[in-house]
């Protein structure tokens, strides 16, 4: 397994593999892996000739410098999980390797057709800007056949799906699902950041939006997004950032169960400092 620093590397390395009539897979990550990753990292290398995964922590997402310092970076204990998982190659580039320094001082502007509107791009401006903008250049740089995307970023996914739309990208975006501890507790790098005295508050967001799905079975969507957000509020620890009831495809809030076929809850909590998400899908 080979790790790439800089991006004449990695497009050598992919006009070879490309010559040779192979299929690539990619995995964008930040690094600090978990079984979450993994499980895209297995699943890219079985659908794949090769399995390639970036870690980078991408500065321009990070609308919060202290978000951005604190992001756990642990390339070599990466690197040794990624070895035993099929992984053929690693992008890790330094941040001057992927920004010119105007880049980094600028916001990448891309019509998003309103989907960076809602939910953690009300509440992290900028942010999925920073993300389309090395979501691409690692698309153009890699050129895969498939890229992989867990399903807990749920806005995430359908912004990537929208740019890779948008540009005809001819690139086939996988969405894998959530994975979680057996707590329950939704698999996350910054999950690293918690106590463990935090991780036991924090499992009680998922077991709400579970029983949430009870509660709707009689109740308004009103009436159950104040519940969920009621009921983290009320637990020691936790703070509910929102809590939306959206169209799956749209991502924009609905008034009914009957306004749409595919229905899912998005939630963002702060465990103490530590800001977590996790989905449910309600229909
Ligand atoms: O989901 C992530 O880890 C990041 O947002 C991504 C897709 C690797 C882009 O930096």
């Amino acid at each position: 397994m080979e790790i790439i620093k800089t991006k004449n590397k990695l497009q050598e390395l992919v006009g070879k593999l490309k010559n040779n009539g192979k299929t690539i897979g990619l995995v964008p990550t930040m690094g600090a892996l978990h079984e979450g990753h993994l499980q895209l990292i297995r699943r890219c290398a079985k659908e794949n000739d090769v399995c390639i995964v970036s870690i980078f922590v991408n500065p321009t997402q990070f609308n919060d410098k202290n978000d951005l310092a604190k992001y756990p970076r642990t390339l070599e204990a990466d690197a040794k999980l990624l070895e035993k998982n099929n992984c053929f190659a690693i992008f890790a580039p330094e941040v001057d390797e992927v920004y010119s320094s105007e880049e980094l001082n600028s916001t990448f502007e891309f019509n998003f057709n309103g989907l960076d509107e809602v939910m953690e791009g009300k509440f992290r401006p900028g942010h999925f800007n920073g993300v389309v903008q090395i979501v691409g250049k690692l698309f153009e740089l890699t050129t895969p056949d498939k890229a992989y995307f867990g399903e807990k970023d749920f806005q995430q996914l359908a912004i990537i799906r929208h740019l890779v739309a948008t540009k005809s990208y001819p690139i086939e975006i996988i969405g894998c699902p959530i994975v979680r501890e057996e707590s329950d507790l939704a698999l996350s790098s910054r999950n690293a950041l918690l106590s463990e005295s935090e991780k036991q508050i924090a499992i009680n967001i998922y077991k709400t939006l579970l029983k949430s799905i009870d509660y709707q079975n009689e109740k308004s969507i009103k009436e159950t997004i104040d519940w969920v957000i009621t009921t983290i509020n009320n637990i020691d620890g936790l703070c509910v950032e929102y809590f939306e009831i959206v169209d799956g495809k749209t991502l924009q809030s609905i008034q009914n169960w009957d306004d749409a076929n595919y229905i899912v809850g998005c939630i963002t909590v702060f465990c103490g400092t530590v800001r977590l998400i996790d989905n449910i899908q309600y229909k």
